[in-house]
């Protein structure tokens, strides 16, 4: 081939000290013969350090291709650790299970943002802080009554978010601590009073305001259930466990909408509208919106009977198991277990749900079963969380909004912590361009298409 023994060096004078350090990968490229040492730092190598393997000098540079980003880290972070093989769960570094049995949503939400622990006077503030910020501008009613009586809850919050930007402009003002600290306590104050707002708006029922003497999951049940009574109060063990079901939502690393509550920020756009593109991501079935997609199905299944039935549909791939399977557990989701054991707890509570018979025998069978097994599907936290909340009297479509409550500290804080990022810069990936070149203009009259418009608007890429 005529190509000479060639090594490129990329960070230290000499490759071969690089090399010699085993912190590298040595990559030969064959189609000109020449090797690469890549610098490799926390078990990653830089995708830019692709960009100088080239055949021609001309080249653009070689990318990686990693579509869903399966395998890409896309930033650091020290929020929430996953070790998805072990079924391992960490805020902080503390473990879930430690979280749900000790402490509060807000103590969690503090930690999250805060990095540590409250102390009791820096928890008094911040529970303060949040409950005297739960209002939201009455012309958000205005807003709300827009909608549709039937508008799914998702949507109403997602725009509704999405409007707070507008009653606090100075929100991009993203170098003022100040207003940093505010838009963190806002969005986490506000968020479960549109939630329950909108639920309201559904229901054709007054909106029931904020009650500050009582605690964030009680204030959110007493705004969604509240009647004539003077003041709502809940069943602690309810309270508890939707506390806890917080607890369990509040954040979990890169997942899909934390992507794109940090590409859209990463624009430096305020970070309400970042928080809106978070519930966007969020409203997506294979996402937040499989706890209310699993309902869906129990009640399709119907009765135990028709579960063997079922799965073979879901082995036939004309149906999904909804509420199983993940892109990091490889192993049974931890936040699944908790709220299994807290389902009693609830029912005790409420009339028992019998949909929790068809659930069990689904995830006793599929855990039988070589096709989910192989695959390493367990159930994640939508499967049981449903059937909790509809304990609760909460419908279905309200589901995913509920997940999205506490979800929004998680994204506060990533938010947060992208923003003082020093990799920080403007979220804009590359592609694999496959269409055509240098086409010319056709005039309409020449053009031989037919006379419908035929074929979905979009075709696979390259197609
Ligand atoms: C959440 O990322 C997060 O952290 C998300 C989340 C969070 O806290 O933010 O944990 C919250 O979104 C939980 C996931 C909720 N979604 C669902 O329950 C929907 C059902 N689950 C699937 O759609 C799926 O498991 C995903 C989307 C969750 C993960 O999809 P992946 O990682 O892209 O996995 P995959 O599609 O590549 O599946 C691998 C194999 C495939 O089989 P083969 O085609 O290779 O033979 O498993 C199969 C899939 O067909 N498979 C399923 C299945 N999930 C995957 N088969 C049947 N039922 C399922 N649920």
């Amino acid at each position: 081939m005529g190509t000479e023994e060639k090594t490129e060096v990329l960070a230290p004078e000499n490759a071969s000290d690089l090399a010699a350090s085993k912190e590298s990968l040595t990559v030969t490229d064959n189609r000109t013969g020449r090797s690469y040492e890549l610098p490799i730092e926390d078990d990653t190598v830089k995708a830019m350090d692709l960009r100088q393997i080239k055949v021609h000098e001309s080249d653009f540079g070689m990318m990686a291709f990693d579509p869903a980003f399966t395998n890409t880290a896309s930033c650091r972070s020290s929020i929430t650790f996953i070790d998805g093989e072990a079924g391992i769960l960490e805020h902080r570094g503390i473990p879930i299970e430690q979280l749900c049995e000790h402490s509060t949503y807000l103590e969690v939400a503090y930690l999250l943002v805060f990095g540590e622990l409250p102390t009791r006077p820096q928890l008094e503030s911040w529970v303060h802080d949040v409950t005297h910020h739960t209002f939201v501008h009455e012309d958000i009613k205005k807003f709300l009554t827009g909608f549709r009586y039937d508008a799914h809850p998702m949507g109403m919050l997602l725009a509704s978010t999405g409007a707070l930007s507008t009653f606090y402009p100075d929100a991009n003002k993203l170098e003022d601590p100040v207003e940093r600290y505010l838009a963190t306590i806002r969005m986490i104050a506000k968020i479960p009073t549109l939630a329950a707002f909108s639920y309201r708006h559904n229901m054709g029922l007054p909106y029931s305001y904020p009650d500050n003497n009582l605690s964030y999951s009680e204030n959110f049940l007493s705004m969604m259930f509240k009647m004539t009574e003077q003041n709502y109060e809940p069943d602690p063990r309810l309270t508890r466990a939707l506390d806890v079901l917080f607890i369990l939502h509040a954040d979990h690393e890169q997942n899909c909408s934390t992507s794109a509550v940090r590409g859209v920020g990463s624009s430096d756009v305020d970070p309400y509208s970042a928080v809106a593109a978070g519930i966007a991501a969020l409203y997506g079935r294979l996402h937040g919106g499989a706890n209310e997609a699993v309902l869906t199905m129990l009640r399709h299944i119907e009765s135990v009977d028709n579960v063997p039935d079922y799965l073979q549909k879901v082995k036939d791939r004309e149906e999904k198991l909804m509420g199983f399977g993940h892109r990091v557990y490889k192993n049974y989701d931890p936040r699944a277990r908790i709220i299994k054991g807290h389902a009693d707890e609830v029912f005790e509570a409420t009339e028992y749900n019998p949909l929790v018979e068809i659930a069990t025998e689904l995830e006793k069978r599929a855990l039988d079963d070589e096709f989910f097994t192989s695959r390493k599907l367990y159930p994640n936290v939508d499967f049981y969380s449903g059937i909790i909340y509809e304990a609760m009297k909460i419908p279905p479509d309200m589901f995913t909004v509920i997940f999205a409550i506490p979800r929004t500290s998680g994204w506060i804080a990533q938010w947060l912590e992208m923003t003082d990022d020093p990799d920080k810069k403007i979220s804009r990936p590359r592609q694999i361009y496959t269409g055509p070149r240098e086409a010319d203009y056709v005039p309409i009259a020449e053009r031989t298409g037919g006379d419908t418009i035929s074929g979905p608007p979009a075709t696979r890429p390259g197609a």
